[in-house]
């Protein structure tokens, strides 16, 4: 396994180029699902997760290759051969679920493997069966599967109303509503930036959709989707990750592709911290110029709230800041494995339920960690950038499944980070 090794190295400048979204591409692949017709993705990210997707669209039939270093998906589900999602797959990933709705929409059944709990909580995906029995699917769970079975003549238009907001149930209630015969309503839709790009795609393929970025979505279903080529937005949790780096190190970074309306209540957060952040004609650019940051007080929430992808890098910043913080985790249960690990660099940090108390210090020391998920992963990364001596981060597959070419993009504005195999 490799691991990586961060040396706190002063000041960063330079540029960062920024990925597709990940996120974005995990649900826009699966939209593949609905058409005969080809779908041909532009700016994909060269992730595991992707990867992951593409292995498991390629089980259900579904043609997809990477074309230009993996930059472009062609994908084309003209001949699929199965509706059912196996286990061995869902299991490394649980935005497997995600072609289920499109699965059940256009072939009026599928099976898909329950995820199962992950690092980061319990995750269930009740909201999304919710919202396709209120499209008149009948839901039997059995074997560790969800066998979804939609009423003769395909599913129904319906009110799909979530108690609260979930990215993914909203991603799949949407590419259901797609096929279904009369109009869905879905209230209390989630409003990120993914979904908004998502509604974007589905109506190039034909689809009839309004209100995406808002809390209420209106499909009118349609008889068949057709092909389309769509780009993947910017990954906007890449972006406030590279956005801390200067942030936490110092200097000066623009990061390219970046955008304020993608993460206004991260960049006020950063401002509120002493972070400048201007938007140039080519992305965002990030400033420390002088001093310790402030401390501030966080509190994850659904878009466009503080994200919660963002809480552990935050807290990599807030360690160093002058104050105390506090964080509180609104999301996920159990999102603060990260602190453990930034408390052996010489962080401050009380944890008390989903509430995280971060007492600045002055300096980090750099010591060996462990990434238990995908962001505390990248928070560790970060901290050491800022860490006297070396910082070595084990399990760092979990790092590949969202972040492309870390190593690169750091070393090109000035940080000394190397990926090693393990001694
Ligand atoms: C997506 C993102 C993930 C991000 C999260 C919140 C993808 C592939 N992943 O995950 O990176 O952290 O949004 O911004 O896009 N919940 C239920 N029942 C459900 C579904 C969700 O109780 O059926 C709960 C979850 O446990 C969680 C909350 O709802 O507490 C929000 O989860 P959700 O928005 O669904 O996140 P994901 O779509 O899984």
């Amino acid at each position: 396994m490799d691991q990586i090794i961060v040396t706190g190295n002063g000041p960063l400048s330079g540029q960062i180029p920024i990925a597709g979204a990940k996120n974005a591409c995990l649900t826009l692949m699966p939209a593949t699902l609905l058409s005969e017709e080809p779908l041909t993705l532009t700016n994909a990210p060269r992730l595991s997760d992707i990867r992951t997707m593409t292995t498991l669209l390629q089980s259900l039939g579904a043609e997809v290759q990477a074309l230009q270093d993996g930059q472009v998906l062609a994908m084309s589900s003209h001949d699929l051969t199965s509706t059912r999602a196996d286990y061995d797959i869902v299991r490394k990933m649980r935005a497997s679920i995600l072609v289920l709705g499109p699965l059940l929409a256009r072939f009026g059944h599928a099976e898909v493997s329950l995820p199962g709990g992950c690092a980061i909580g319990a995750r269930p995906v009740d909201l999304h069966l919710k919202a396709f029995e209120a499209m008149g699917a009948e839901l039997d769970l059995r074997d560790g599967y969800v066998h979804a079975k939609a009423p003769a003549g395909g599913l129904r238009g319906g009110i799909v109303d979530f108690p609260f907001a979930s990215v993914g149930a909203t991603e799949n209630a949407l590419m259901a509503a797609t096929l279904a015969k009369g109009t869905t309503v879905v209230k209390n839709a989630a409003r990120e930036p993914e979904i908004v790009d998502l509604a974007e795609c589905l109506r190039k393929m034909g689809a009839q959709i309004d209100g995406e970025g808002t809390s209420e979505i209106t499909i009118q279903g349609v008889d068949r989707l057709g092909g389309a080529t769509h780009r993947v937005v910017t990954d906007r949790i890449e972006l406030g990750t590279y956005m801390l780096a200067p942030a936490i190190c110092g200097g000066e970074v623009e990061c390219l592709g970046g955008k304020i309306d993608l993460l206004a209540a991260f960049c006020e957060t950063l401002d509120a911290a002493g972070i400048s952040v201007e938007e140039t004609p080519n992305g965002l650019k990030v400033a420390r110029k002088n001093g310790r940051v402030s401390a501030v007080n966080v509190t994850t929430e659904p878009f466009p709230g503080f994200p919660t992808d963002l809480q552990a890098q935050m807290m990599a910043l807030l360690c160093t800041a002058e104050g105390t913080s506090v964080l509180e985790e609104r999301i996920f249960e159990n999102r603060f494995m990260h602190a453990p690990e930034l408390i052996r660099m010489g962080a401050s940090i009380d944890v008390h339920g989903g509430t995280a108390t971060v007492r600045g210090v002055e300096h980090l020391k750099g010591a060996p960690v462990m990434a238990t998920d995908l962001r505390a992963s990248v928070s560790l990364i970060l901290a050491g950038l800022a860490a006297e001596g070396d910082t070595i981060v084990s399990r760092v597959y979990h790092l590949d499944r969202g972040y492309e070419h870390v190593v690169r993009k750091l070393e090109s504005v000035g940080a000394r980070i190397e990926r090693v195999k393990e001694q």
